[in-house]
């Protein structure tokens, strides 16, 4: 019943277009329209900020380079036509002290003769930039270098003077920019992401709790959904749904009425044609015409039977059900009372209809509990063969009022005990008339009751026990009579 359930759910998903292929989940699409802005936005913000960085510090440190470049200058003199700098070996080698980098200079022509300094400096730019001063990056002996070019006029033609520095210093701020820089933003951005997923797991869990909700209940609950704790988003999502459930409650509702009306209707008629049949076999009649009239009684039993039954279902249907007449009841004193209607009935057959009654109260409604124990009762008698025995028990086991009936016919297999609970369902091969509604009636009050049916094998593996686990009804209220 279960399964069928869910495949009509799932039917009537597709007919809506909601396959799951297509719809992503809220989750996902939140963290998509989340991450990847946030993303972009992370590099973005970290790649500008580095720039500046970046630009702020080679002009300090491009500052810093020009000061040996100008204390040189301070020492460039031409005499006699040449130009020299005079600046002894040791505080030349000063000027190149550095913790961090090694550092070059050279004093050299426009036309790239070198005066004074390292041989390997690339050339200056030849034109005298504005301001007299320029920068730019080169190499030394193989290693990348910022340089400062600083033009200083003299009588005989400008020379340059050129002070280079690797990049030791350079690259280790730039490294620290870029940490400084990016980790604090990746703790944000980290932080902002599981705020954002806890707060997707938060607002979402209403509408987890409606999906139990609604997963919980079986195909026949159609009470309205309580859409109180569910966000102003998804109230009128449930407000609908609850429309819809109501829209299928009332159709159930006419269904369940059009069954029992119709099942009513029926009886009248049978039953004046059963008295009239009943009648009519008491008269003088030939062999062919008694013959015809004993089909035209089973026939006619059947089908009041079955008119009952329709009747018993309907009664249990969640629409045909009437909460008022719950009672706080002792299953004992609904099996006694169906003892007096059941024993005369298993004589016939030769059948030992026994009852083992201990007090079992519970909450329910008599006439449903009655139904129930009927059409157990009336399953063993038809099923179990002459000369077999039946007993129907009450008793209270741990929590439960438990209501079961016992015998040593030949059982209901283990690939059955789902199936005979179905409407119209009888096992291939079984003996007598029914219509395949009992176990069906059965299954609907046990639901009404929020009871639990179990079918085993009898005592030593023979026969069938039916079990049904009402609750117990809380102590101190005295069962109705
Ligand atoms: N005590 C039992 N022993 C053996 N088989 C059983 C027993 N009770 C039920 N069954 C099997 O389960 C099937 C379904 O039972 P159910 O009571 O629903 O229908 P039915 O007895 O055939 O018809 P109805 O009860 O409507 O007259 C039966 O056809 C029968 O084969
Ligand atoms: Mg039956």
């Amino acid at each position: 019943m279960d399964t069928q359930h869910r495949a009509d759910a799932s039917a009537v998903a597709a007919a809506f277009g909601m396959s799951g292929l297509n719809a992503r989940s809220l989750r996902q699409q939140l963290l998509t329209w989340l991450v990847a802005p946030l993303a972009v936005l992370l590099v973005a913000g970290t790649l500008f900020s580095y720039w500046v960085a970046l630009r702020s510090a080679t002009i300090t440190y491009d500052r810093a380079l020009l000061d040996p470049a100008l204390a040189l200058a301070e020492h460039v003199d031409s005499e006699n036509g040449s130009t020299v700098l005079d600046l002894p070996k040791v505080a030349q080698d000063v000027l190149r002290i550095d913790s961090y980098d090694r550092i070059y200079f050279s004093v050299s022509r426009l036309n790239g003769e070198l005066l004074a300094g390292q041989p390997e400096m690339p050339a200056p730019p030849p034109v005298v930039p504005v301001g007299h001063r320029t920068f730019y990056y080169g190499t030394v002996n193989a290693e990348r270098v910022r340089i400062a070019a600083l033009y200083v006029p003299q009588p005989n033609g400008p020379v340059v003077i050129q002070v280079a520095e690797t990049m030791v210093k350079r690259n280790r701020l730039t490294r620290e920019i870029l940490i400084g820089e990016t980790v604090p933003d990746l703790m944000i951005a980290t932080m902002a992401m599981v705020l954002v997923w806890l707060g997707i797991l938060r607002s979402l869990a209403p509408l987890e709790r409606l999906r139990t909700e609604i997963a919980q209940r079986s195909a026949r609950d159609l009470r309205p959904l309580d859409g109180s704790y569910a966000p102003s988003e998804v109230r009128p999502l449930v407000g609908t749904l609850n429309e819809l459930l109501g829209d299928l409650r009332d159709a159930l509702d006419a269904q369940q009425r059009f069954t029992a009306n119709a099942a009513h209707q029926l009886r009248t008629p049978l039953a004046g044609l059963q008295t009239q049949v009943e009648l009519a076999l008491r008269q003088p009649a030939s062999e062919s015409m008694l013959r015809s009239l004993h089909q035209l009684r089973s026939a006619t039993v059947r089908a009041a039977h079955l008119a009952n039954q329709l009747l018993a279902l309907s009664r249990a249907e969640p629409g045909g059900r009437r909460p008022d007449a719950l009672r706080t009841i002792d299953l004992r004193s609904i099996a006694q009372d169906a003892a007096s209607i059941w024993v005369p009935r298993a004589l016939p057959k030769d059948l030992d209809l026994g009852f083992e009654l201990a007090t079992a109260p519970t909450v329910g409604d008599a006439r449903l509990l009655r139904d129930l124990l009927d059409n157990l009762i009336e399953n063993a008698i038809r099923y179990t063969p002459a000369g077999g025995s039946i007993t129907v028990r009450t008793a209270v086991e741990d929590d439960a009022a438990v209501l079961s009936v016992v015998d040593d016919g030949p059982g209901i297999a283990l690939d059955q005990r789902e199936q005979v609970f179905q409407r119209f369902y009888r096992v291939p091969g079984a003996t007598g008339d029914g219509s395949g509604l009992g176990l069906a009636i059965v299954q609907e009050i046990v639901n009404a009751h929020q009871a639990r049916i179990t079918i085993e094998d009898g005592p030593d593996g023979r026969g069938t026990l039916i079990r049904v686990y009402f609750a117990k009804a809380p102590p101190g209220q005295p069962p109705a009579a």
